[in-house]
């Protein structure tokens, strides 16, 4: 145990940019995943993070562990991003998906749907309870993905603290006063997990998307919440690649703080401002 240990905010202003860039070169070139472009203040956080609950003192120890240990780097990716998620977050998004978007795309022989970045999986089992809502789940196929394969993992599972039930039941209700969360869900003492009929048309792949192809095509892709982390160069890539996928009636929507560069106006034209959902250009 180190005496006085230094906290987060104080190890993450000691590290230059200069360190960061190496550290991050470091580990593409020892495992292929590639942090170089992710936006630097938030990596910054996250190798604090990690620095202070391995109590490595700086940056030089976690270095060390990471290019030494392959087992202690992939169970670190999750302190290096953040994965905060939740069901029904923005309840105004899932009426306008039900209002506007599944309107639109309703009569469409098959529905495919894209969640890039899907965390633990709240947010497509919101949208998998929004297209049984809806009379449209037995027509869509869902991919959910990743690149944490723990974050995959209880995305899986859909496993969730009873502690968060009175939360989301109650933006559940925001998207729709009457029906219960608890259809979709055994409720126990602890724990609430997604029925099976929820998951069924679900596939869970793990996909880095500044690095990996995406063959498939789709109707919806969401994006919310993994783009804070690019800088501008990487936005861009991976709008291109969320371009490609996307059908040309397709919707794209993203987190309300994602900040899509200029150039993005090529690819992509704003359908809703309020709840940032696009369309391919
Ligand atoms: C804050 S969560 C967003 C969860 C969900 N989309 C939401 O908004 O509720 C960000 C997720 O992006 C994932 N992520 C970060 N970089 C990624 C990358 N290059 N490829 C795929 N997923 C990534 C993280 O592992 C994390 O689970």
């Amino acid at each position: 145990m180190l005496e006085n240990p230094k906290n987060i905010t104080e190890i993450r202003e000691e590290i230059s940019d200069e360190e960061l860039t190496s550290f991050a070169q470091a580990i593409k070139t020892r495992y292929g995943i590639d942090f170089t472009n992710y936006e630097k203040k938030s990596l910054k956080r996250g190798v604090a993070r990690l620095i202070t609950k391995h109590e490595l003192g700086s940056l030089v120890g976690l270095w060390a562990m990471i290019l030494r240990d392959r087992e202690f780097f992939f169970s670190c990716i999750d302190d290096l991003l953040v994965n905060l998620t939740e069901l029904f977050r923005n309840p105004e998004i899932w009426l306008k998906l039900k209002n506007d978007v599944l309107m639109q795309l309703k009569d469409k022989p098959t529905l495919s749907i894209w969640h890039a970045g899907c965390s633990t999986g709240e947010e497509i089992y919101t949208m998998a309870i929004v297209l049984k809502d809806n009379a449209l789940y037995e027509k869509a196929t869902l991919l959910a993905t990743d690149l944490s394969t723990q974050a995959l993992g209880k995305a899986k599972e859909g496993k969730y603290s009873s502690m968060l039930w009175n939360k989301y039941t109650s933006s559940f209700q925001k998207y729709k006063n009457i029906g219960k969360l608890d259809t979709y869900f055994e409720v126990g003492e602890d724990h609430v997990i997604v029925k099976d009929f929820v998951k069924k048309n679900i596939d869970y792949q793990k996909h880095n998307l500044v690095q990996d192809p995406m063959p498939k095509k789709f109707d919806i892709i969401f994006c919310r919440n993994v783009m804070i982390y690019f800088d501008d160069v990487l936005k861009m890539k991976v709008l291109n690649l969320f371009y490609k996928a996307l059908n040309k009636d397709g919707f794209f929507i993203i987190g309300y703080y994602d900040m899509l560069p200029d150039q993005s106006k090529d690819l992509f034209v704003l359908h809703d401002p309020v709840t940032r959902i696009y369309r391919p250009k």
